[in-house]
């Protein structure tokens, strides 16, 4: 079996200048879930692209890569370029040229339009076992719409034997009151495929080569071909930003079905969540209202994510808490380690286990070794923290000197004192101390004190003698 994916459109009707296929539902490019379904069913998966070509060929090559790995995908998939968009059937035509003699090797080809993000594998299934069990040459998915404006439309006669399919612009007024419409899902026989495309015309409103003209016996009388009614969700289309929303509605929720059914996700005010398609659950777990979790995620067993967390790239371990309002980009945090509320972690931010980051603490470059806690107000930028050291609150590392970052090594069971600066480049020895307030600028020794804080005066009185003082200059 061979797969084409049409995606050289531009998508007018989306007035951006992006490609269509390159919006994104699910933290994905629209184009990727039928080149998903493509690719799990054919030999050989095809892509046609043209307008922004490249950028949409690197795109799709990077979410299929992480999908399904580098090796599988250059084994598998071939890009041709349509330089011109002359219409579906041109951009069929485009594939098989690219592909030349070897279109010989498969008997079938399935066609998808680049801009059905619902299509999964499971869709695929009925139009090939149809296919194969009516010895057709041509097979098309149609569904009834509840609103058939811009699709084609099924023509059938009494019998409900299929004519043909028109194109809405090239529909009459009773064409199109028709509700069964082109899903853009086909399945053709190859030894027929090269020949018809070859006399298409573009004898339409649109002076373009239709795919659609090769169904229907108006125009191929000899070739058997037929059209079966599916499930319409899957076939639904992107054409306008409004309908890139709805869509969007509908694939996150039913993402998060799956997720709640196979892996027991516990989703509190399951609407207010984003999930990314990329993410990967590993086991029953909380996610609370408000919560976006974003691009290649990691989520283990019996986390808690408590509520408008963001997570983007990042790897959460079992049984890890994360409160309220935290953010955490490209980072990890081990097993059983809590996180927040109101903390950020950012940049290569790696926590181990039993760690604590509490409110209004900032991570960056940052590792903190198994039990280390840093639980209020700081900024650990560049640093390395061991074992069960404690970093005290409003405690900062200062690893920028306006040109160049430098690194804070702080060892095992240390203790760092609240409102403490460490001067990078520094390091402080397993066991040491750090008095409160102190500006460390030198290297501390393991088990030593260090200490910068002038001496502490208590003057008694004091608010007494400047009342008075006050009042003898008020009389004046
Ligand atoms: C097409 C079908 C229509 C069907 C609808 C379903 C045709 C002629 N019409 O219409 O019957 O109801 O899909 O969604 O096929 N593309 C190319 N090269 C081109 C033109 C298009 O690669 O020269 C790609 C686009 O990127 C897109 C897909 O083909 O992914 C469909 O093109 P689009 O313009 O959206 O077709 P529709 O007008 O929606
Ligand atoms: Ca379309």
């Amino acid at each position: 079996m061979l797969g084409i994916l049409l995606a050289a459109g531009r998508g007018t009707r989306m007035k951006s200048a992006r490609p269509k296929v390159l919006f994104e539902i699910n933290d994905e490019p629209i184009c990727f879930p039928p080149f998903r379904a493509l690719f799990e069913v054919c030999d050989r998966v095809i892509i046609v692209v043209g307008y922004r070509g490249a950028e949409v060929r690197e795109s799709l090559l990077k979410r299929a890569n992480e999908a399904f790995g580098e090796e599988a995908v250059k084994a598998k998939v071939l890009f041709y370029t349509q330089e011109e968009q002359k219409g579906t059937g041109h951009a069929v035509r485009t594939a098989l040229d690219g592909l030349g003699k070897s279109l010989g090797s498969y008997e079938a080809t399935i066609v998808l339009n680049g801009d059905l993000p619902l299509i999964r594998e499971s869709t695929l299934r009925p139009l090939v076992s149809e296919f194969v069990a009516r010895s057709l040459d041509a097979l098309c998915l149609s569904f009834d719409a509840a609103d058939p404006t811009g699709f084609g439309r099924i023509l059938r006669d009494d019998k409900g034997l299929l004519l043909g399919i028109r194109e809405e612009k090239d529909a009459s007024e009773s064409e199109r009151k028709i509700r069964e419409v082109n899903g853009g899902v086909y399945c053709f026989r190859n030894t027929l495929l090269g020949p018809a495309l070859a006399e298409l015309k573009t004898d339409n409103k649109q002076n373009e080569f239709y795919l659609t003209d090769l169904l229907g016996t108006l125009k191929q009388p000899k070739l058997k071909t037929e059209a079966i009614v599916s499930n319409a969700e899957d076939l639904l289309g992107v054409n306008t930003t409004f309908e890139l929303a709805d869509l969007r509605q509908l694939s996150q929720r039913r993402l998060k079905k799956d997720l709640c059914e196979r892996y027991g996700v516990d989703f509190v005010n399951i609407d207010s969540i984003f999930v990314s398609a990329r993410a990967v659950f590993q086991g029953p777990c909380r996610v609370g209202p408000g919560c976006s979790i974003m691009g290649s995620s990691v989520i283990g067993e019996d986390v808690n994510l408590e509520g408008h967390v963001l997570l983007k790239n990042s790897r959460i371990s079992k049984g890890a808490h994360i409160l309220w309002s935290s953010v955490i980009d490209e980072s990890i945090v081990g097993e059983r380690t809590k996180v927040g509320p109101m903390a950020h972690l950012r940049m290569n931010t790696v926590l181990g286990d039993d760690v604590k980051v509490g409110n209004f603490v900032e991570t960056k470059k940052t590792t903190l070794a198994r039990g280390a806690k840093a639980s209020h107000l700081s900024y650990l930028g560049d640093a390395e923290v061991g074992e069960e050291s404690n970093i005290g609150a409003g405690t900062i590392t200062c690893n920028y000197d306006g040109f160049n970052k430098f690194k804070t090594k702080i060892g095992k069971r240390a203790f760092i004192g609240s409102d403490s600066q460490l001067v990078a480049p520094v390091s402080i020895g397993d066991d040491a101390y750090v008095g409160s307030g102190t500006t460390v600028t030198e290297d501390v020794p393991a088990g030593a004190l260090a200490i910068s804080r002038p001496d502490m005066v208590v003057k008694e009185g004091y608010a007494k003698k400047l009342a008075d003082k006050r009042n003898l200059t008020k009389k004046d």
